[in-house]
């Protein structure tokens, strides 16, 4: 759609959705009265009251029918296969829409996905929102920079507000535990410290803008295969200590207005009617203000949900029953399977929400002419450049000097733009999508590629001559690449939602590659992932990049990072396995099952989660979590563990730059107990990102969160520091660690719940 078009189009939207005032459906089967409220009477918008008493003034005026309005929601796109039409109140292509409540100055909750920026639907029949996507969840995470986290999901949050959006389905954060997830690109990663730091980074950046961000999937949503009926079996002082830490995490230092529940079933129940995870931990536990809302059509009852803790139902069409819906919930609270009480809690939670995190003093309206598409290319660009991985570097042929050279660039529609992830989350960049008709023609599909080739940010820089191959014969890539002075091969591992992915590259361009390296040894590969993926030519070729997903700058990205216009400093948040049997589980759980059949899949490992699985095995895997190449080397030294009065340990140390370059170094602390006792012979305990000049050394200092010092007392429900010596170490990965120490711990004992 041209932007004219598209304004046209979101004008008119606007001036429906002024018109429809709680919209039509909603309208229909609840009639809020209509009356208006006089500003001067609505108390409730007092600033200078807490977000509680706000919440419980305004809760005071509902009426029941209003009540029941705030806790349903419509998906917020046409969905053909189920002659759905949404209520006229909603932002054309979204996610979803709860309509607001006029008579009281309840706005509409409009929602969008996701973590990379304002998504839409492509079921809708309009055409796409063309927006700043940054590179995908896992690429943030391996900048190990909660700056540029917060500073991309502020512009992301930016562009949402100025779309019509008050509420972004945005903080993907499910540990990785099996990395042919679909999703794992969307996601935090595999440590509960790097994931709680850096998803909590982007949803404050988000929050920022005066809007909610909702945190997801909660909890245990590791696998794609069977996530509508899988239950994830797993003991809770396992999840304690892994999953559950990464939400506990991210949410102290974001504090999201929302929580989505998970598709899947969470230890037999479904994880939106799960009152462990709902009721004991989250709202319990962790003592959480704000709602739960359900992932779309993930709601399967209502008085079950409703008491165990949900809040509000989204997305309606894709649940089978409007379980939140009028009627039901009507029914419900008549027979009193579901109290009065209860329907209070689930609006004071919303309200509080929309007032604490400024929606309902900052009202959104559509502005996206106001959204400065230059500066937050600027952003996306920093945010990909940093997280990018150089993996293999074998006589510095990298970075490449510009100058007359011929480079043959070859593969991956290099000469057209960069790949994305597929599903709700996949956003449609400016340009629009430049390799169109690729990938499932159906959800998750299509594949979306932005235009921002790589091909033209080389030549831009290159000097010399560059060819482009399409890769597609991998003969004639080959004699391109032999008459060439090197070759920059692209490699594409496309994932999405609502599938898992083997870990082998698709469309045989394995063997591209390997045809390549063996007609030019200096040859570069570029791989776009959503996780790790196999190397079966790692040996051969001279230089490999992980660029992931790199967003609508990319190309852009990764030229940068070839030419050495920054240092590479991404570091790996993620292990690359190096077969399928050294994971928990070798074979996919599900796989080949009939749809809807229900099965279990036991997390065993508990929490020993990645690094740690292949650090108490013994695994040597393809690249090592917390692993990266510079254009700089790195040196460590001064490692000391300090105890304090309050009982707080922070470790400390320094980096030197000991290359001729500048460089950005990821000094990595981790801990354990000396002679074991723990998940995992370490666990990651604190990191740093420091720019450094040639010859320049840093001293950097991290307080360690006590709970990675702990383990899970399930029956008191507290954390339990074992007194004893603790080894620390310091280095550039979780096998690289040349500094170590040795720390005593008095032990101690705390309470998990928050308000004790
Ligand atoms: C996804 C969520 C997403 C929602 C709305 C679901 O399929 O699992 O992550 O926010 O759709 O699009």
């Amino acid at each position: 759609m041209n932007n004219r078009k598209m304004r046209a189009f979101m004008s008119t939207l606007l001036l429906a959705t002024a018109l429809s005032a709680g919209t039509a459906r909603a309208a229909e089967s609840a009639a809020p009265a209509t009356t208006t409220t006089a500003p001067t009477a609505r108390p409730w918008m007092d600033r200078t009251l807490s977000a509680d008493a706000r919440a419980d003034l305004l809760l005071r005026e509902m009426t029941v029918e209003e009540k029941k309005l705030l806790v349903f929601g419509y998906f917020g796109s046409p969905f053909k296969e189920r002659n759905y039409v949404p209520p006229a109140g909603i932002r054309m292509g979204s996610a979803g829409y709860i309509p607001g409540i006029d008579r009281l100055g309840i706005p509409a909750q409009w929602q969008t996905d996701a973590g990379v920026g304002v998504a839409t639907q492509r079921d809708s029949s309009e055409p796409m929102r063309e927006r700043t996507s940054l590179p995908a969840g896992i690429a943030t995470v391996a900048t190990w920079n909660p700056a540029l986290a917060r500073q991309g999901g502020t512009m992301i949050g930016k562009e949402a507000r100025l779309s019509g959006f008050n509420v972004m389905l945005a903080g993907g954060i499910n540990l990785v535990r099996e990395p042919r997830n679909g999703r794992n690109f969307e996601y935090g990663t595999e440590d509960p410290l790097l994931a709680g730091i850096m998803v909590g980074a982007q949803i404050s950046g988000i929050q920022s803008n005066n809007i909610v961000s909702t945190i997801k999937h909660y909890a245990l949503n590791a696998q794609e295969t069977g996530r509508f009926v899988l239950s994830a079996n797993i003991d809770e002082a396992g999840a304690r200590m892994s999953d559950l830490l990464a939400f506990e995490i991210a949410m102290e230092r974001s504090n999201p207005g929302s929580v989505m529940c998970a598709y899947n079933r969470y230890n037999g129940d479904y994880a939106c009617e799960n009152d462990f995870l709902l009721n004991k931990v989250l709202k319990g536990d962790w003592g959480y203000k704000g709602y739960v809302m359900s992932d779309w059509g993930a709601v399967h009852s209502t008085a079950k949900a409703a008491n165990n803790g949900l809040d509000q139902e989204s997305g309606y069409i894709f649940d089978k029953e409007m379980f939140f819906g009028a009627d039901l919930l009507g029914k419900a609270l008549a027979d009193g399977s579901v109290p009065m009480a209860r329907l209070d809690d689930m609006n004071r939670r919303i309200l509080r929400a929309l007032f604490d995190h400024g929606v309902m003093d900052n009202p959104v309206a559509v502005e996206d002419h106001k959204i400065d598409y230059d500066a937050h290319a600027k952003i996306t660009r920093a945010d990909a450049e940093e997280g990018i991985v150089l993996l293999k570097n074998q006589g510095d042929l990298l970075p490449l000097a510009a100058g007359a050279s011929r480079i043959a660039v070859i593969g991956g529609h290099a000469d057209k733009g960069v790949m994305s992830g597929g599903g709700s989350s996949t956003v449609f960049g400016r340009g629009g999508n430049p390799v169109p008709g690729t990938g499932p023609k159906n959800f998750p599909g299509p594949i979306v590629y932005h235009a921002n080739p790589p091909l033209a940010a080389i030549q831009a820089r290159a000097g010399g001559t560059v060819a482009f191959d399409a890769g597609t014969d991998p003969v004639a890539a080959a004699k391109l690449a032999g008459d060439s002075d090197l070759a920059i091969v692209f490699v594409n591992q496309w994932t999405g939602e609502a599938m898992d992915f083997a870990l082998t590259l698709p469309d045989n361009q394995d063997a591209l590659v390997a045809a390549v390296a063996q007609a030019n040894k200096r040859t570069i590969v570029v791989v776009q992932s959503g996780g790790p993926v196999f190397m079966p030519w790692l040996k051969d070729v001279g230089a490999v990049l992980a660029a992931w997903y790199p967003g609508t700058a990319g190309g852009e990205a990764i030229a940068r990072v070839i030419y050495g216009e920054v240092d590479a400093s991404g570091r790996l948040p993620i292990t690359f396995p190096a077969s399928l049997d050294q994971l928990p589980r070798p074979k996919l759980d599900g796989e080949g099952l009939p749809d809807g059949t229900k099965f279990d899949v036991s997390y065993m490992e508990g929490a020993t989660v990645g690094y740690k699985w292949f650090d108490q095995k013994g695994h040597k895997p393809l690249f090592p979590f917390g692993y990266g190449l510079s254009y700089t080397d790195f040196s460590y030294s001064g490692l000391t563990a300090a105890v304090g009065s309050d009982g707080t340990l922070t470790l400390s140390g320094s980096v030197t730059n000991k290359g001729a370059r500048t460089g950005k170094a990821v000094p990595q602390l981790y801990i354990g107990p000396v002679g074991g006792g723990w998940e995992a012979p370490k666990r990651l305990a604190g990191w740093q990102k420091l720019e450094l000049a040639p010859g320049a050394s840093s001293r950097f200092s991290v307080p360690v969160d006590t709970r990675l010092l702990a383990t899970f007392d399930v029956a008191k429900k507290e954390w339990v520091v074992k007194p004893g010596r603790y080894k620390v170490w310091l280095g550039a990965s979780v096998v690289d660690l040349p500094v170590t120490t040795e720390v005593t711990l008095k032990g101690n004992r705390f309470s998990a719940v928050k308000s004790k």
